[in-house]
């Protein structure tokens, strides 16, 4: 090695010795005589001086160095003159006394600066993403990204769990995306898929007879990218044969305990992670992925509002919708403005309006009265039924009452208002706690969503379509609801939540040949194209493929919680720009004609970058 110690692990106990240190000029500090170098490498940073008395060679040299050269430096480990000494820094007990110092190589001034956490523009930084990545935050991120797969191995190991690699050039997934496809140079017009996950290959495995495997595995999707998507990203995929939800769940819970407790000791764990299914968490969260971090849980006053004067509540319940509020805790506060930008956002979700009302004055709601009442509709309501819905949210003086009320829709087909009531709600609710800062942002409040429908009415296609994926087993008890009411099926999938945010997907699969016909056939799959597309699943059904079970966990998702981070590109050391970009190499690029030309592919319209 070039060096005889990392900078960053230099302490008092060195104290008297000679080392030899490698690494990055961090900062310099020339102070006509003495020339201060904080030398940073990738343990930490040490202070080296340069004193023109002790080294003229050394010190001249000094002189000449810029940010991020990279150096070699010997010297002896001396102890920090009393006021000097620098308690804010690891290494800040001592110093190191140059005697030599060789340049390694220099450096080109960066595009930004590396020793501050200044805001860079996003294009920058990943341009030259290299030199981002020796800013101290990604170092961070970047190790405990390395800290959670480190545990999650470990973790499985000890359980009995392997891993093992599939394939990266395979055939279409049906997980809901679009595919990467890859041109095959045998056989012209054929592709490869790039998976969207191991799903089919897992199950495969379980028939296989391994019974518990696992992969820290890479996935592509080709859909529009935000702040929790990437085309290309990382999934923990899991399986276990003759295992039940409960035991897959149990599993995952030990699991994010023991991580969270490993990599992110000081962050408020609330245990255990409660289930709730699917059906509970809409009504009460009007989402799938519900933020339990506060409260101001969505209320159905349907029932207390169908006789009332005011006609957007009567109106709305009389043609089979709903009325369904949230109770802002100290609410009644709010500005008018304020009141009205919700309003605004709320339409933003498709809802016609927001009713509020504030409950002022003081004592027990039911001793409230019309005057105690701020509201833009007060003259329609009654102390009546103020008081009743005031007492159902269980709402105080002092909190502010916020209403929606949808329309009913088409039966069965169309859930109608609810479908535009509970999204605006559920919006409205992390709106809300987000300008009030009620989300505690170092509590990793954990739940588990399951019971899902199996299937969700698709009116672009006219079919029904998987709610996850088609290979999810339906309960049994639900069987007869195929051929009456498709909507109605629960499957046995399961959700990991984290404070709003869906962090993985899993479910009891199918197991049998003529279940997973069954739902292809419900699915509006042809049994000639499911054959030609699932056969080799539905083959290996028949050779004794054990009950299983699985989850899938996003490792992006989970490190950037862990890291406090809102987009997951920040804990990846390369991702792409939410055009699917990558502004360092510049993929994706035009290839040679002659490369298609051994594919058998013809480019017929070059399309302008978005
Ligand atoms: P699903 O499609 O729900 O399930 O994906 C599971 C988890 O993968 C992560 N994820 C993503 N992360 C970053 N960028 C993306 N584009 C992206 N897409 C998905 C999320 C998500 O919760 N095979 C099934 C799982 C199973 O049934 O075992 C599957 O892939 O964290
Ligand atoms: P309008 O009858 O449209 O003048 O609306 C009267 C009040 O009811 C306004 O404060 C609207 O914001 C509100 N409002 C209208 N439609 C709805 C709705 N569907 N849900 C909640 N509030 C509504």
């Amino acid at each position: 090695m070039l060096k005889t110690h990392a900078c960053g692990d230099l302490r008092s106990e060195h104290i008297g010795q000679e080392v030899t240190l490698a690494g990055w000029v961090h900062r310099r500090r020339d102070h006509g005589g003495l020339i201060f170098i904080d030398l940073r490498d990738s343990r930490g940073l040490a202070q080296v001086v340069f004193d023109p008395e002790d080294a003229p060679d050394a010190h001249a040299a000094a002189r000449n160095v810029r940010g991020e050269y990279v150096l070699s430096v010997t010297g002896e480990v001396v102890a920090r003159r009393g006021s000097t000494e620098n308690p804010n820094m690891p290494t800040g007990e001592i110093e190191v006394r140059a005697a030599s110092v060789e340049v390694l190589n220099a450096a080109r001034t960066p595009p930004f600066a590396i020793n501050e956490e200044t805001e860079v523009e996003e294009l920058l930084r990943l341009r030259y993403r290299y030199l981002d990545l020796r800013r101290e935050r990604m170092q961070r991120n970047m190790r405990i990204r390395h800290r959670t797969v480190a545990y999650i191995r470990r973790f499985l190991h000890e359980r009995d769990f392997i891993e093992i690699e599939t394939p990266i050039l395979t055939n279409s997934t049906p997980e809901g995306a679009r595919d990467y496809l890859v041109p095959s140079r045998i056989q012209h017009g054929s592709f490869y898929a790039l998976p969207q996950s191991p799903q089919q290959y897992k199950q495969l495995l379980m028939v296989a007879g391994f019974e518990r495997y696992f992969q820290i595995a890479r996935c592509f999707r080709d859909e529009d990218l935000r702040a929790d998507r990437q085309p290309d990203f990382t999934q923990l995929d899991l399986e276990m044969s003759f295992a039940t939800e409960e035991d897959i769940l149990a599993l995952f819970e030990e699991l994010f305990t023991g991580l969270v407790r490993e990599v992110r000791p000081d962050a408020k764990l609330v245990t255990p992670f409660p289930r709730m299914t699917y059906a509970e968490s809409m009504r009460r969260f009007g989402t799938d992925k519900p933020d339990l971090r506060f409260g101001m849980e969505l209320c159905d006053v349907s029932d207390l509002v169908a006789s009332s004067e005011f006609g957007v509540f009567s109106n709305a319940v009389k043609s089979g919708g709903v009325v369904e509020g949230i109770c802002v805790p100290g609410g009644a506060e709010m500005s008018r403005k304020q009141v009205d930008s919700l309003t605004a956002f709320v339409q933003g979700y498709g809802a016609k309006g927001l009713v509020s009302i504030a409950l002022l004055g003081e004592g027990a709601v039911d001793t409230l009265t019309i005057e105690d009442v701020k509201s833009p509709v007060a003259k329609y309501l009654s102390e009546a039924l103020v008081r009743g819905v005031a007492e159902k949210m269980e709402a105080k003086r002092g909190d502010l009452l916020l209403f929606v009320a949808g329309e009913g829709g088409k039966p069965k087909l169309d859930a109608g208002s609810a479908q535009r009531v509970k999204p605006a709600l559920d919006g409205l609710r992390r709106e809300v706690a987000s300008r009030l800062e009620l989300a505690d942002p170092n509590t990793l409040h954990y739940v588990f969503i399951t019971e899902f429908p199996l299937v969700e009415w698709s009116d672009e296609e006219n079919r029904w379509d998987a709610l996850h994926h088609l290979f999810v087993a339906p309960f049994d008890e639900d069987l007869p609801l195929f051929e009456t009411d498709p909507a109605a099926i629960r499957s046995r999938a399961y959700d990991a939540v984290c404070n709003g945010q869906e962090l993985g997907s899993g479910s009891v699969r199918i197991h049998q040949r003529e279940m997973q016909e069954r739902v292809l056939r419900l699915l509006g799959i042809s049994d000639e194209d499911a054959q030609a597309r699932f056969g080799h699943m539905l083959e290996a059904f028949e050779f004794g493929a054990p009950p299983h079970a699985g989850f899938a966990p996003g490792i992006d998702r989970i490190v950037a919680q862990l890291a406090g981070e809102e987009d997951i590109r920040e804990v990846i050391a390369f991702p792409k720009t939410k055009s699917g970009a990558d502004p360092m190499t510049g993929a994706p690029s035009p290839v040679t004609d002659e490369q298609l030309e051994v594919l058998g592919i013809r480019v017929v319209e070059e399309r302008e970058e978005p």
